[in-house]
């Protein structure tokens, strides 16, 4: 079996996928696209939701508005891709909207995940080393997102001498679980060195989370964080909404799927026999197995500690096939997601999966009523 991931063409190809690229893009609109007649107004939106929704399978997407909350962007789309031409790609796609005429770009943030070098594993007592590689947002109403730079002296420092302030950092941090972290790594490839996105329910509980944290001795070595941006998340239609301009979110549908819940996933000519491929569905990692002609869907993430399963190897064939982690070799049941055997205890997600007129589709078999773009 080999590992592709879907392109552009619902295609596939050859992936690594250890890590994810990210990608924060504040947008402001020119008051004069506020001034073109409705019709125009309501087009070009519904064009620009449109363009954005056709990225949907190939990358994780989420919009925040902030109208009302800063004055130099009005919306950002948070996206996270396996390559950053998923990012360039979307970019080229919004400027062939109507709206794109009309939006600047004042800030852009582009990142990585990795692994952490220091024992956070330790602290939270989880593997959450290996679950930083992996960007899976909650379902909180705010983003709270900056650039940050550390000072030289910082580097300076042992290990030893760094690891006691990040264990007081954690510390801190865990005094506040209604607030989460995404940390993200853009050494040499963006001007910041990290790009730190707190997710929350409520402002008031960042503010007091931040205050606590300049009081702790790795604020010190802190050479700049800001600009910070309060981003509030809204399903796109709301967002675009949310700009002013005639409404569209009553008319168009803020949930994936048809109604019984089954989502397009991918042509079927894109996974031959043989095959596997990762897609996005509901911002979830779906794992698609094509193994002698039988479509299996579940979770892409292992149990164990986010492994990509679409990299797996596939045994077995009818109905006893199985994957094995690529990270530490837990095996699943492809059909029912349970663990066989191998460090994993607990089962992953599964899909019913069924084809119509040259397309896979999916559907969760405990539908979950999620919003989406
Ligand atoms: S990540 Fe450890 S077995 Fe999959």
């Amino acid at each position: 079996m080999s590992e592709r991931q879907a392109d552009d063409n619902g295609r596939s190809g050859k992936s690594r996928q250890g890590r994810q690229f990210v990608k924060f893009s504040f947008y402001k609109l020119d008051p004069a696209f506020r001034r073109l007649p409705e019709e125009n107004q309501r087009a070009a939106k519904l064009e620009f939701l449109s363009a954005i929704r056709s990225f949907n399978r190939r990358m994780l997407l989420r919009s925040y508005s902030l109208v009302g909350l800063r004055a130099d962007a009005d919306f950002m789309i948070w996206q996270v891709a396996e390559t950053p031409e998923r990012f360039q790609e979307l970019a080229t796609a919004i400027l062939n909207t109507g709206m794109g005429p009309y939006l600047h770009a004042p800030h852009a943030y582009l990142a990585v995940t990795r692994r952490s070098i220091y024992d956070i594993g330790a602290m939270d007592g989880e593997d959450a080393a290996a679950e930083r590689l992996v960007i899976a947002p909650g379902d909180h109403r705010y983003l709270f997102v900056y650039p940050f730079v550390k000072t030289r002296a910082w580097y300076a420092l042992s290990m030893e001498a760094r690891q006691a302030m990040i264990d007081e950092h954690i510390r801190i941090g865990r005094r506040y679980p209604q607030i989460r972290l995404n940390t993200t790594y853009s050494y040499g490839i963006d001007d910041q060195e990290f790009v730190v996105a707190f997710e929350g329910d409520n402002p008031a509980d960042f503010v007091d989370l931040v205050m606590e944290l300049r009081e702790s001795k790795a604020s010190l070595y802190t050479l700049r964080d800001t600009p910070t941006f309060t981003c509030r998340h809204l399903p796109l239609a709301e967002m675009l909404d949310s700009l002013g301009g005639p409404p569209i979110a009553a008319d168009v549908a803020l949930f994936e799927g048809d109604a019984d819940g089954w989502i397009d996933a991918l042509s079927l000519d894109a996974l031959p026999p043989g095959d596997s491929a990762q897609v996005y569905i509901a911002g979830q990692q779906v794992a698609l197995f094509n193994v002698g002609g039988t479509l299996y869907a579940l979770g892409n993430r292992c149990s164990h500690a986010r492994g990509p399963l679409v990299e797996g190897r596939v045994e077995g064939d009818g109905d006893a096939c199985t994957v094995v982690c690529p990270w530490h070799y837990a095996r699943f049941d492809l059909a029912t997601g349970q663990v066989v055997d191998g460090v994993a205890t607990m089962p992953v997600p599964t899909y019913e999966v069924a084809v119509r007129d040259g397309v896979i589709r999916v559907r969760a078999r405990q539908p979950a009523v999620e919003r989406t773009l």
